[in-house]
């Protein structure tokens, strides 16, 4: 790939991550959102996980510095017009990332359009895009610059170009591809988000405690954390609409999301970054 800029739509947590993690490889970056306060809470996290890395040693203080001044912020989405690739990491609003994908594909005539989304359909976003073909998934996982996947989903519109494009990006990234056929919930969150709902369950029936699940499958599945902490970290409201688009794509009970979950969404439990999921946090 050409060195040119990669825009990324969305300055929450994973846009975060996935714009430190392109500025770290030495990319120009464009991190666009729509409110000023949420680039500079972006521009202060990157900055700080970039400062524990230099306290670790492993990075100079001027390649912090370096990859800080590859940071652009911008609220206006013509500022990505003549990125290479544009990531999308919206939040999970089917009609806000259709308008994006129609207004970025209008917007430039080269670009790769591709959506971080964790369960909406690539081929609906091609659909409303004006160059379909460019459009694909590039699916980043929490905390991006520590998890080394990135699933490559195809649209039924997505050119062999497209695809091999965003593979070698990951790469470039240090990331590993998978590719994945555009199913809802794809690969990881098919089977990571059905484990947390059956771990909800196991909560509300009094089977185990919130810490003695966790422990089980840390200490038993050598998990790095258990499902409802990692509920905690991926935030229950996500978890939540995950399962209900499994439920929705396939029509199996199976998927049905467990009452306990919804209780906690209801109420804004929605884990880390209230205070508070399954567990209570400071
Ligand atoms: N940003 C950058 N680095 C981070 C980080 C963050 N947010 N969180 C942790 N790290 C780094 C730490 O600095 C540390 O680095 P060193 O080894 O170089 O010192 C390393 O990761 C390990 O961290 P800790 O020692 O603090 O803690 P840990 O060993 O318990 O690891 C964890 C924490 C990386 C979060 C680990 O528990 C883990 O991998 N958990 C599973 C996470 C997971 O499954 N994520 C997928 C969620 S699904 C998703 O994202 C997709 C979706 O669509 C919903």
């Amino acid at each position: 790939m050409d060195n040119k800029a990669i825009g990324v739509v969305g300055a929450g947590t994973m846009g975060q991550g996935i714009a430190q993690v392109l500025a770290s490889s030495g990319r120009q970056v464009r991190l666009y959102d729509v409110a000023e306060d949420q680039l500079e809470r972006a521009e202060a996290n990157i900055g700080k996980g970039l400062a524990r890395l230099v306290d670790k040693d492993k990075l100079s203080e001027d390649e912090r510095n370096a990859t800080l001044a590859r940071l652009g912020k911008t609220t206006s989405l013509e500022a990505l017009a003549d990125c290479e690739v544009i990531i999308e990491a919206a939040p999970e609003q089917p009609e806000l990332k259709e308008k994006l994908f129609r207004d970025l594909s209008s917007l430039s005539q080269d670009a790769i359009l591709a959506s971080n989304t964790s369960s909406l359909s690539l081929t609906r976003l091609a659909a409303v895009s004006e160059r379909p073909e460019r459009v694909v998934g590039m699916h980043f996982f929490n905390p991006v610059p520590v998890l080394k996947l990135v699933e490559v989903i195809r649209a039924e519109q997505t050119s062999d170009a497209t695809v091999a494009r965003i593979e070698a990006l990951a790469e470039e990234l240090g990331k590993t591809a998978v590719a994945v056929a555009d199913s809802p919930g794809f690969v990881a969150n098919r089977l990571l988000v059905p484990m947390i709902n059956e771990a909800a369950f196991l909560l509300q029936e009094g089977a185990a405690s919130a810490a003695d699940i966790d422990q089980a499958m840390k200490l038993g599945a050598a998990h790095p954390m258990g499902p409802l902490a990692l509920a905690d970290l991926i935030g229950l409201d996500v978890c939540l609409s995950i399962m209900e688009v499994l439920q929705d794509g396939f029509g199996d009970p199976k998927y049905r999301p467990c009452p306990l979950l919804k209780r906690m969404v209801d109420a804004g439990y929605l884990g880390r970054k209230t205070g508070r999921g399954f567990h209570i946090y400071e």
